[in-house]
């Protein structure tokens, strides 16, 4: 069979190369660059690798214009709907849906491994009071691999499907001592006969001296969260571990560095930025002056929440989780706060206003997920910290495929030097 090509011809002295086009199951073609620079002695200039494919998967397939989520090929609408985020994990990990015995090994397996060991709590102690639980999180998920050598050999897939599972496991234990510890809260131990879901909000909201209650709307929402945020194939955080990971790094380590890269405010800050928004707003009667400061050129101001980089019609997440973000105001029955009255007009503004209409600026997920997260009493600080729980499967994922292509290179971007020619160098004393 004949390859697809495009020509390349340098048009300052007439060299040409073919390149073949390589063809995904769905989405756009790839032009593969490789023979490139041996050929045509040219490297490509793609700052933020927006046009650059790194690498080859299976995982997560998106369609920004459409506004199409899958993971594994299932449409996220079925998944929120139907599954659950360890099955989702599942899902994410090994590829298929799990069977009925798949399903109950897995969960059996990942409650094995929700404590930590009792060394690692002493590093809670460690960190000043009010360190930013997202600090900690970077810290302590990378100290992991100073207490499980028995799974660090990359190059054993058992030793490997080991590690992902005590990440997945254990960070929403990490999680939740994180912000305890800022709180004098004792550490309390997980708790296997809860679900994921509840065992985490368990850790988080449990005290001593009463017994757990927690709202199953609350538990449905946060499910919700976890399953919309588990994967979206290679962003920053998720190019941030693969990266760190072709050196042949353990994974704590490249787990932590996709934290460290999620904890930018251009990454996973947004939905905490969603509400200092609200708060700054403050009343409803408000919102017309914000709305015309985010109309304004000369203004830098922009509504958060509003708007996607990839998703230019819809986000397909921020309207699964539309529905359950009204759900759980009403049965909280918060709907009467200034800040969600002021989310709620906000929205309707922005949906029937001309300025955002025409630019496809809708509510997206961050928007939604901010508000649920405030209406459950989530400090806004951990916010960011539930989105790294959440992207956890999908990161663990995307290392578990990485470590078997066999097409993958030690990462390394080239660049264009833009610096001094060379140059002697000149004495201290006569400078
Ligand atoms: N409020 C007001 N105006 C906006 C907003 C907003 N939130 N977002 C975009 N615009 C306007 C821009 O001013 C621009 O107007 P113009 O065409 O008149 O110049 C137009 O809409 C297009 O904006 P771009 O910046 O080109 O869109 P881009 O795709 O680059 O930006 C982004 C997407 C960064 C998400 C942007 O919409 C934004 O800053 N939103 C608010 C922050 C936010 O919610 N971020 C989280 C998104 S989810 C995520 O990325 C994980």
């Amino acid at each position: 069979m004949t390859k697809n090509t495009v020509t390349i011809t340098d048009n300052r002295n007439g060299n040409k190369v073919d390149l073949e086009i390589l063809d995904p199951t769905i989405g756009s073609s790839t032009i593969d660059i490789r023979q490139l620079h041996n050929k045509l002695g040219l490297f490509t200039y793609d700052p933020g690798f927006q046009a650059t494919a790194s690498c080859k998967s299976d995982i997560t397939y998106i369609d920004g214009d459409k506004g199409i989520l899958l993971y594994r090929g299932y449409p996220i609408e079925q998944l929120a709907e139907q599954s659950n985020y360890l099955e989702t994990s599942y899902l994410l990990m090994y590829g298929h849906l799990p069977s009925h015995v798949e399903y109950y090994d897995f969960v059996g397996m990942i409650k094995q491994h929700t404590m930590v060991h009792e060394g690692v709590k002493h590093f809670f102690n460690g960190f000043h009071h009010d360190a930013h639980p997202m600090a900690i999180m970077v810290g302590v998920v990378g100290a992991l691999s100073a207490f499980y050598h028995d799974s660090l050999d990359i190059n054993n897939a058992r030793h490997r499907e080991i590690s992902a599972h005590r990440l997945l496991a254990k960070m929403p234990t990490i999680a939740a001592y994180s912000h305890r510890r800022a709180h004098g809260l004792p550490l309390p131990y997980p708790r296997n006969d809860l679900d994921f879901i509840e065992n985490f909000m368990y850790m988080m909201f449990s005290v001593p001296s009463e017994e757990f209650k927690v709202d199953p709307a609350a538990v449905r929402a946060m499910r919700l969260i976890f399953i919309l945020h588990a994967d979206h194939e290679q962003n920053a955080s998720t190019s941030t571990v693969r990266l760190a990971s072709s050196s042949g790094a353990n994974p704590f380590a490249c787990i932590s560095a996709g934290i460290a890269s999620l904890w930018g405010p251009a990454h996973g800050g947004a939905n905490e930025a969603v509400i200092r928004m609200l708060e700054e707003i403050k009343n409803p009667d408000e919102i017309p002056k914000y709305i015309e400061r985010a109309k304004d050129k000369n203004d830098d101001y922009r509504l958060m929440g509003f708007g996607h980089r990839i998703y230019k019609n819809y986000d397909p997440r921020a309207k699964i989780i539309r529905e359950a973000c009204n759900d759980l105001l009403n049965v909280l029955d918060s709907s009467n706060q200034p800040l969600f009255e002021t989310a709620r007009q906000l929205e309707k503004i922005a949906l029937e206003d001309e300025y955002f209409l025409e630019r496809n600026l809708y509510p997206n997920v961050d928007f939604y997920s901010g508000i649920i997260l405030k209406a459950l009493d989530m400090p806004l600080n951990m916010f960011t910290v539930i989105f790294a729980m959440a992207r956890t499967a999908g990161w663990i994922s995307q290392w578990l495929e990485m470590m078997e292509d066999k097409e993958q290179r030690i990462g390394r971007p080239r660049q264009i030097y833009t610096g001094a020619k060379v140059r002697d160098y000149v004495d201290l004393s006569k400078r």
